[in-house]
């Protein structure tokens, strides 16, 4: 089988904005505590933070982390979560069933972002809280001095403001296991009123509205509309969260599991431009798309994990990651760039223990799952413009999403190199691509490699963390302006040329 691919110096889908490269922080199980924060651990800085995790950030290469959840955000009560931490209460966090010390807060994961070098993206609590909780984080965390909340940072100890520029205007509230979800018209209206009241203190934030929570909600569209008919004028973005896993054995459908993400995302672009048309509007609506992953959410509701004990920090949602989920997440990585001119913004759920690329063990290994590498790799090599190529490739059928190609792909270019990511569906064939690369910047191959094993199975776990990893992809070629690789199949690979 072969494919030929053609790309085009002025086919831009956007200038590549860093923010589709976020992450997820949420208190749920052992992302925060025994994940990224243990003071016991031999790499513990004065904060209680692991280094050796700290370095694996980085190395990911994640932008803006959001924060603190998720579900959790729903029941947080921020002033909690500062002061001196001897005198923090320990609350019940109802949307995980654990107990919360508050020992890592606002200020705490701030230094954290200074060390990963990231940009923190702050949820605010519309679950059992309002606008006036939220105007008070934000004083708290962006009012440089002089006023009551600002002046109990600095007493806190952190003198410079946070600067916290993208906020979530509550999580999922759409969804009946949300605490305090609410109707389309009830949120639409508590969001615009917020989000008023939010650009009232700071008129250049950058809001994200909740669109739906996946795209399976009976709900799906009729949300989106709703929501944006109250609150279009006052907000940025509209979230969008989806999971995808294999179902049934149906490897063939997970393969092409980005095609309903593509189907998501036209979907709510469209309904954010009708909402934006109907109101005559000159402003388009961007797309946060601020959980997205793999996540074997079937069997985690068949077991009894989140059970009636307050636990602190319990081993919850822990998926441990196969070739092929890596191969799936490359490609959601694929198309979120491809829709980039309207997805500004993205976060990886989760980042460290829960749904994550990165696993630790208390006091042990900090080690990558499979599906850190697309992740670390896409946000490495690309650079400068997002290009969308023309594939040509034979497809093949899924039972869930209908035909599929069998090779996706995308492009980044810049004014010295460029890149491209490339997936192989197909389970059987290794596929011959020749890619027509002359109105690209680089006259060499500087990187070429590939995910992809005998078994597709195959996973990295405490007794194996290394079984998988990066391969170099072998043959490729660059001559006269056109690139060829072989792709082998069920991988995701990736080749610099500069
Ligand atoms: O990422 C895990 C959970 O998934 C988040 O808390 C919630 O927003 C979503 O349902």
């Amino acid at each position: 089988t072969t494919a030929q691919i053609t790309v085009h110096r002025d086919a831009v889908v956007a200038p590549l904005n860093r923010r589709i490269f976020g992450s997820f922080v949420e208190h749920l199980g052992r992302c925060v505590y025994n994940g990224i924060y243990e003071p016991e651990h031999p790499t513990a800085n004065e904060d209680g933070f692991r280094l050796d995790v700290v370095d694996l950030v980085r190395e990911l290469g994640s932008t803006t982390i959001r924060y603190p959840g998720g579900n959790f955000v729903s029941g947080f009560r921020w002033e909690d979560s500062v002061g001196p931490r001897e005198e923090r209460p320990v609350r019940r966090d109802l949307a995980w069933h654990s107990l919360e010390t508050n020992q890592v807060g606002v200020d705490e994961f701030s230094r954290w972002l200074k060390l990963t070098g990231s940009e923190l993206m702050m949820a605010v609590n519309l679950g059992t809280r309002g606008i006036e909780a939220a105007l008070d984080l934000l004083e708290y965390c962006n009012h440089p001095s002089g006023t009551a909340l600002s002046e109990q940072r600095i007493a806190n100890g952190t003198v410079e403001p946070h600067g916290v520029k993208m906020w979530c205007l509550g999580n999922e509230m759409d969804g009946p296991w949300q605490t305090g979800y609410m109707t389309a018209d009830d949120y639409g209206k508590l969001a615009a009123r917020t989000a008023q009241a939010m650009k009232a203190a700071e008129r250049d934030l950058e809001l994200v509205v909740c669109g739906s929570s996946g795209s399976g909600m009976p709900t799906f569209g009729d949300w989106e509309r709703t929501v944006l008919e109250h609150s279009y004028e006052h907000v940025d973005y509209i979230s969008c969260h989806a999971y995808y896993q294999e179902r049934g054995g149906d490897l063939d459908s997970y393969l092409a599991s980005s095609l309903d993400m593509q189907y998501f995302i036209e979907t709510v672009v469209s309904t954010a431009d009708h909402v934006g048309n109907k109101l005559k509007s000159k402003k388009k609506i961007k797309l946060s798309f601020d959980e997205w992953n793999i996540w074997y959410l079937d069997e985690h509701r068949e077991s009894d994990e989140v059970n009636d004990e307050w636990r602190y920090a319990p081993r919850q949602l822990e998926d441990v990651y196969s070739v092929a989920d890596a191969v799936v997440l490359g490609n959601l990585l694929i198309t979120l760039l491809g829709n980039h001119d309207r997805v500004a913004s993205a976060s990886l759920a989760q980042l460290v223990n829960v749904i994550a690329p990165i696993m630790t063990e208390p006091g042990g290994a900090a080690w990558r799952q499979t599906t850190f590498f697309p992740f670390s790799v896409t946000s490495r090599l690309a650079s400068g413009e997002v290009l969308r190529p023309r594939i040509t490739v034979p497809t093949y059928e899924t039972a869930a999403h209908g035909s599929a190609p069998l090779v996706d792909a995308i492009v980044t270019a810049d004014d010295d190199r460029s890149a491209v990511f490339l997936v192989n569906r197909s389970q059987t064939e290794a596929i011959t691509v020749t890619i027509d690369v002359s109105e690209l910047a680089g006259a060499a191959i500087t990187e070429a490699v590939t995910l992809w094993d005998d078994d597709v199975y195959a996973k990295n776990t405490l007794d194996n963390q290394e079984r998988v990893g990066l391969k170099t992809l072998e043959g490729a070629t660059l001559e006269d302006g056109t690139l060829t690789v072989v792709l082998p199949p069920v991988s995701w690979s990736a080749v610099a040329l500069g």
